[in-house]
């Protein structure tokens, strides 16, 4: 037993790979839950309740945005970034890019900041994400659900280069550079190249939306360890960040999933205080919603109070079992995969929806709609891409006990 632990424990060490600080926030969006602009007022009032939650097991202090661009512009920086400097408040930044064929305004918005805002932002910068979900909407399962408009391999390759030569030479050119999407664009092997020119890979994961794989709140740690194990295996060295993880605390029933704040707890803590929380850079969904036609809302607090809807403390016990890796290496003989596909649903439906439409093009907002009835069968194709992954997951497991 001892021995497996060990073996179970060397193996998510090499799956994960070197990582950053393990940064702690929330995902921000650009406009609020009527579509209005937010201002600097509404980030201020985000940023300082994220970092008063009542019995917070850690302070979250980083943020995720989606674009540079303040709501209603065009290319003005977006006013999270000022309340960013006045609260201290770490920013994860991002860059739209779907349906485009130019990210001029992000890149010109983003260089307006540096001018005006100097080191007291820039200090500020922990990583950029160069597109969210674009790979997810282009592959078979995201064109089956219309999940909306997409950009493929060598535009987000593109628009990576394009960031590139925009931040030489400014103190941005050294900030860690990702992108976001579900576990499955990561195990697709013709993604490779975006993989590899990546510093770091963001991940999307919603046990939540797992019809068909047993997506009971009891699951739910099962089924997010596969995903994440399923990445790992893909990505070898690359850090990952999970950048949306949540789970309703109201709305619709999902196949056996419940949104209730019960569960939302239960989530909380078999997630993130097992899983995630200071352990890997963590972007939780979310602590305000910004999507009116998202019918499942995931906010942890109402109104921005500090005072959350549930105990944010950290148990010391668990249900899900430790030794994820080998977990994943036995479990997958059995068990088909786990996708991530509630990402797009309520990051395309929450965060996109909240989020780019301000941005270079209306892309995010087409996709709202349809992602709800999408991500039913989201999962559906995905067995064939783990298995892949899980041998390569076998491998990694065996080619440790060489060592033993
Ligand atoms: C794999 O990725 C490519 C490029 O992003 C995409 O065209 C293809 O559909 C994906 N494969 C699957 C099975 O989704």
């Amino acid at each position: 037993m001892r021995a497996f632990t060990t073996l179970a424990a060397v193996a998510g060490v090499l799956a994960s790979g070197a990582s950053a600080e393990n940064y702690l926030g929330f995902n921000s969006g650009s406009t609020k839950a009527d579509h209005s602009a937010k201002f600097k007022a509404d980030f201020l009032q985000e940023f300082k309740t994220a970092q008063n939650l009542e019995s917070a097991p850690g302070t979250f202090n980083a943020v995720r945005l989606y674009t540079n661009i303040q709501a209603y512009s065009k290319d003005d920086p977006i006013s999270a970034f000022e309340a960013a400097v006045e609260t201290k408040t770490k920013i994860l930044l991002g860059v739209w890019t779907s349906g485009t064929d130019s990210i001029a305004n992000e890149l010109n918005a983003l260089k307006k900041a540096i001018d005006k805002y100097g080191k007291s932002f820039t200090d500020l910068v922990i990583g950029m994400s160069i597109g969210s979900e674009d790979l997810y909407r282009i592959s078979e399962t995201g064109i089956k659900n219309e999940a909306g408009v997409g950009a493929g391999p060598d535009v987000l390759l593109k628009f990576i280069s394009d960031y590139k030569k925009s931040v030489a030479g400014t103190a941005l050119a050294k900030v860690p550079i990702g992108h976001v999407d579900t576990w499955d664009a990561y195990t697709n092997a013709t993604n490779k190249a975006v993989v590899d020119a990546l510093d770091w890979v963001g991940v999307d994961e919603y046990p939540y939306y797992e019809s068909g794989k047993g997506n009971h709140i009891k699951n739910s740690g099962k089924l997010f360890d596969r995903a994440y194990d399923a990445v790992a295996a893909a990505v070898g060295d690359k850090p990952i960040w999970i950048t949306e993880t949540g789970w309703p605390a109201s709305g619709p029933d999902w196949d056996e999933a419940e949104a209730t704040v019960a569960n939302a707890k239960y989530y909380w803590q078999e997630i993130g205080c097992r899983k995630l929380f200071n352990k890997v850079p963590t972007f939780w969904y979310n602590l305000r919603d910004s999507n009116p036609d998202n019918k499942m809302q995931f906010a942890i607090t109402k109104d921005l109070s500090t005072k959350p809807l549930f105990d944010l403390t950290c148990p010391t016990t668990f249900d899900t079992p430790t030794g994820t890796s080998a977990s994943t290496a036995s479990a997958t003989g059995s068990q088909t995969s786990v996708s991530a596909p509630g990402s797009s649903a309520t990051g395309g439906a929450g965060s996109t929806g909240g989020s780019t439409d301000s941005g270079s093009s209306g892309t995010g907002t087409d996709s709202e709609a349809s992602n709800q009835d999408d991500v039913v069968e989201g999962s559906a194709s995905l067995g064939k891409g783990l298995s892949a992954v899980t041998i390569a997951g076998l491998a990694l497991v065996a080619g440790v006990f060489a060592l033993f």
